[in-house]
């Protein structure tokens, strides 16, 4: 009898069917979890942090996916640079995991020394012939794309990270990102695969039962619904939303705000959603009365009506408000961890307790992310027990799992799997 762990992974692929979940060893085992690091944190373009996280020179961010290790900093010329965390000589870790300032990159093991745009200036007792210029810090393919950075640690990157920045280089403007700050960071670690990680955030099904802070500003409707399982009341609430999203949309974009859809879902190689969205009730912020939790606005922000401009990647998702935003990174550690990392940014000159309330300004999303955390455990233990099959996602408020999966599924494919 075949054992049922030794089918290849792409036995597992072809095993999944269209509209359905995943086959339970693609969110399970070791080895899909090596395949996906390989191709989906490798190969493809990452989001990995912020120009904001390293405003002056010499600060450093030192971020770990999976084996690898890579450093954004800012040189002295005030450039972002991203270098491989690997020293030239016995390829020792030059910093450690989190953010640090430096004047120059010393090897803690024999102190050769980098400087900041990656160049080697010292390497004592290497003999006369020893040539320091081929010996630099390994420079990793990266994109500020209005102040988001996105790397890519293949030798020859997916061309189509221009439509991203095409796209969002215009949306991000008003919100001049590079003159935030990270006011909160928390770092929660899933009991689950990043793809569970990644399905529950492309969702709002689960919204209204299980995020009562969230749902104060967010509309859980706008990720579809199924007309015939609605009250008529109900749905005639939910199709004049519908009619003023349309409107709403037109005026944002009348008045210079792109505001419409975009989506390079399938098809793509760089994976990546955005729109601008309507915010519930006060219609200001996501916070826990949809009123903003900084007076200081964003960038240009002077209006508070320009709703939450959200963008998806494989990796990411974020939502960027007139007085703040939230931005959230995923990177696996195991087939059954993941690192949710998320960020809450205010003006650069907002001060804590002055210009914002911390409390009010974190609430909903570490809530939501906590929430999260547990739905995302609960799947992963659901899939893990032999009674799972793959299950049919809701036409109407899951297309993007199937989008996703799908995804998934020819990217694999499209890297040998
Ligand atoms: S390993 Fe870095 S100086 Fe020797
Ligand atoms: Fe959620």
């Amino acid at each position: 009898m075949l054992n049922r762990f030794a089918s290849s992974i792409s036995a597992l692929l072809d095993m999944r069917a269209n509209g359905h979940s995943l086959p339970a060893g693609l969110y399970t085992r070791e080895d899909v979890f090596e395949a996906d690091l390989d191709v989906f944190f490798s190969r493809h373009w990452i989001y990995v942090g912020l120009e904001c996280e390293v405003p002056e020179p010499g600060d450093a961010v030192v971020i770990d996916i999976g084996k690898i290790s890579v450093i954004l900093l800012r040189d002295d010329d005030n450039e972002i640079r991203v270098v491989r965390n690997v020293c030239r000589h016995r390829g020792s870790r030059l910093l450690d995991a989190g953010a640090t300032v430096v004047s120059k990159l010393v090897c803690p093991y024999h102190q050769w020394t980098y400087e900041l745009d990656g160049a080697l200036s010292y390497a004592p007792h290497m003999g006369k012939d020893f040539d320091k210029s081929c010996r630099s810090l390994k420079p990793v393919h990266f994109r500020s794309i209005g102040g988001l950075i996105y790397i890519c640690l293949a030798d020859n990157p997916p061309e189509d990270i221009r439509n991203l920045e095409e796209v969002m280089r215009e949306r991000l403007a008003p919100y001049d990102l590079r003159n935030t700050k990270v006011a909160h960071q928390v770092d929660v670690i899933e009991d689950g695969n990043w793809k569970l990680t990644m399905e529950n955030n492309r969702e709002c099904y689960h919204c209204s039962a299980n995020h009562p802070e969230l749902c104060v500003s967010f509309v859980d409707l706008d990720f579809g619904f199924d007309p015939e399982s609605l009250s008529a009341e109900d749905r005639e609430q939910a199709e004049a939303h519908f009619a003023m999203y349309a409107e709403r949309t037109q005026s944002w974009e009348a008045d210079g705000f792109p505001s419409a859809t975009v989506e390079r879902v399938r098809d793509c190689e760089t994976n990546f959603r955005t729109q601008r969205l309507i915010i519930a009730g006060a219609g200001e912020s996501q916070t826990e009365d949809a009123t903003a939790a900084s007076s200081k606005q964003l960038g240009t922000m002077t209006r508070k009506d320009l709703g939450d401009t959200h963008l998806w990647g494989h990796n990411s998702w974020n939502h960027f408000m007139g007085d703040h935003a939230v931005t959230s990174m995923v990177i696996p550690l195991s087939a059954d961890k993941t690192l949710v990392r998320t960020k809450w940014l205010v003006h650069k000159d907002a001060v804590e307790s002055v210009d914002y309330d911390l409390q009010k300004l974190t609430h909903v999303w570490i809530e939501t992310t906590n929430q999260d955390s547990e739905l995302v455990a609960r799947s992963q233990a659901g899939v893990s027990d032999p009674a799972y099959e793959p299950g049919v996602y809701s036409t109407f408020t899951e297309r993007a799992l199937d989008d996703f999966a799908t995804w998934y599924v020819d990217r694999m494919r499209a890297h040998g799997y």
